[in-house]
């Protein structure tokens, strides 16, 4: 069924008394790609965490709802059983847990007790999905993310994406550290989910990303808050002009949060 809705209105958040989001609006249906950009140190991971529950992130002011029910008042896992999901931009390593055990746990925490995903077609969607994103099937049988290359650990959340299936992906900045060939399945990764039931925030810090995926919106953050929305072409000429523009048309002298707490 179509017709999920990730509401965020109004999000204040705050770090250590921090005030690190502003006023943060935005909504995200499944269907819609999002991008939002922005130099470093906006708050954009910010958003991402909050979110998804960080507990580090105190939401002081605002709301978040999700088809409708407050995100707020839900646990981590109760968010991600929801149906959303968050690549993060540093992923943890997890010794001890092997990238196909946690996968089928994933998967299985999403599911109905007594329901859960039968063994051979876990195995069968893995393996497809190991050789749709070209990734070696060894890492199946490796800790999570330890040892993992950058390029492999930003796979590996897209290959999380892929066999969770999820409502709302947050994607931060998961094109990272990633050379062009990389990049290219990455982004095949991500646009095989493109349809109806699935919408996607992807947070970047670069252009070269939306060559490959073609974001619906485009948002740039700048001193905790959503400043400019737009269409691809804002993307553009953000990649011709940087940001410099924003700021003169805006008034903005420092986008960061530092000099704005
Ligand atoms: N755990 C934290 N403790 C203290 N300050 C933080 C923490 N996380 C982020 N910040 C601060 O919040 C601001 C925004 O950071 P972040 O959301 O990571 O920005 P972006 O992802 O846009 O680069 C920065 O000034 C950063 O120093
Ligand atoms: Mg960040």
């Amino acid at each position: 069924m179509s017709g999920s809705v990730l509401e965020i209105k109004n999000l204040h958040v705050s770090i250590e008394d921090k005030q690190i989001l502003k006023g943060v609006d935005l909504t995200i249906k499944g269907g819609e790609f999002h991008a939002i950009m922005g130099p470093n140190g906006t708050g954009k991971s910010t958003l991402a965490s909050a979110i998804m529950g960080h507990p580090l992130y105190e939401i002081t002011e605002g709301s978040i709802t999700f088809n409708g029910e407050d995100v707020l008042e839900m646990e981590v896992d109760e968010r991600a059983r929801a149906g959303l999901f968050l690549a993060m931009q540093y992923p943890s390593e997890i010794s001890g847990v092997t990238t196909s055990d946690f996968l089928r746990s994933a998967i299985n925490a999403k599911r109905e007790e007594g329901d859960e995903i039968p063994l051979m077609e876990f195995i069968k969607e893995l393996d497809e999905t190991l050789d749709f994103l070209e990734i070696d099937k060894s890492m199946a049988t490796r800790y999570l993310n330890e040892g993992f290359s950058g390029g492999e650990k930003k796979r590996n959340e897209i290959l999380q994406l892929m066999l969770l299936k999820p409502e709302i992906g947050i994607l931060d900045e998961i094109d990272s550290g990633l050379d062009i060939d990389a990049l290219k399945i990455v982004s095949k990764g991500i646009n095989k989910l493109r349809d109806e039931n699935f919408g996607t925030l992807i947070i970047t810090h670069y252009q070269r990303l939306l060559n490959y995926i073609t974001p619906d919106y485009v948002h740039v953050m700048m001193q905790g808050r959503v400043v400019k929305s737009g269409g691809p072409e804002l993307a553009k000429r953000l990649e011709a002009e940087g940001y410099e523009w924003i700021k003169e048309e805006l008034g903005i002298e420092d986008e960061t949060i530092e000099q704005n707490a």
